[in-house]
């Protein structure tokens, strides 16, 4: 049984109707969350998710709407705060990928990753920090970065070049909220088990057997959304009452290992 830490909190998650987002307000809501915002552009997984919300006791809040817009990014944080009262914790967790070499990427699309993976996240970040340093409570912000912040992979460079600017944002924004008792941190998943791995790995097959192998991480197999949740868990409640500014690596031994041995290359 899960215990009841958020109990009677606010929280706003973005990318809330799918994988990370999803699982991070189903969690939210077995610790005691008492309203949860979801932010998201896909109408229909919202009101899946505000319902497994709902059936776990806890208000939802829906919000079908786009990170980049200022606007709707402010008009969250504002009906959050005159639902819950305040807003407690955010979890900025939305982003998009892409694929295209260094050498061919378009300006256009350089800038469509970075919009929604960082700069939103700066200004949604600062939106919600506001909130909660206007009633001097102060609250726990969390964003998803990456391992490919924390190094390089092929095909992706804005995802990845946004997804480390995301853990320096951390960094920074920890220091500078550390007296507002703002906590800020991210957590870095690995390869995961949901909708957005499955677009990048192409094809239904390739998903069904990255699940069961994945032979570039150590444990052999995608991460799972309810275990990054869980570390969000622990991150937004008082367990993690002395943890600000750090960057959470999840990823089955992935970014700790500097040579894996492919499966039988050495066999006999
Ligand atoms: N899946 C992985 O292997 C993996 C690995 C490392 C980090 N991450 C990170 O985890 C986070 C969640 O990813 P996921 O795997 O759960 O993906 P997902 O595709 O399952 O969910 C992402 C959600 O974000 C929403 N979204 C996208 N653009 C948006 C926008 N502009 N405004 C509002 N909502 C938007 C989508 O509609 C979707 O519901 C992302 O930050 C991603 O970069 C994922």
């Amino acid at each position: 049984m899960t215990s009841k830490r958020l109990a009677g909190k606010s929280a706003l998650i973005t990318g809330g109707a799918s994988g990370v987002g999803r699982a991070t307000a189903i969690r939210f809501a077995d610790e005691g969350a008492a309203h949860i915002g979801l932010y998201d552009l896909n109408p229909e997984n919202l009101a899946n998710v505000a319902q497994e919300i709902r059936d776990r006791g806890s208000s939802p809040l829906t919000f079908q709407a786009d990170v980049t817009s200022r606007e709707q990014c402010q008009a969250a944080v504002d009906a959050v705060v005159a639902t819950a009262g305040r807003l407690d914790i955010l979890v900025a967790n939305a982003a998009v990928d892409g694929s295209a070499t260094f050498l061919e990427m378009t300006e256009d699309e350089w800038h469509r990753v970075i919009k929604v993976n960082l700069t939103s996240s700066f200004i949604l970040g600062q939106m919600a920090a506001r909130a909660m340093v206007a009633d001097d409570k102060g609250g726990c912000i969390l964003y998803t970065a990456s391992i490919s912040g924390m190094g390089a992979s092929e095909g992706d460079v804005h995802y990845g070049v946004s997804k480390a600017g995301v853990i320096n944002l951390v960094q920074t924004m920890a220091l500078e909220l550390v007296k507002q008792k703002v906590r800020v941190n991210c957590v870095s998943p690995g390869p995961l088990d949901t909708p957005l791995s499955r677009a990048l790995l192409g094809s239904d097959e390739a998903m069904e057997r990255a699940r069961e192998h994945f032979p570039l991480v150590p444990m052999g197999r995608l991460g799972l959304p309810e275990e990054i949740a869980a570390a969000y868990a622990y991150l937004a409640s008082s367990d993690g009452a002395f943890t600000t500014g750090q960057n959470l690596v999840i990823d089955g031994g992935m970014s700790a290992s500097v040579f894996l041995s492919p499966e039988g290359l050495f066999d006999e």
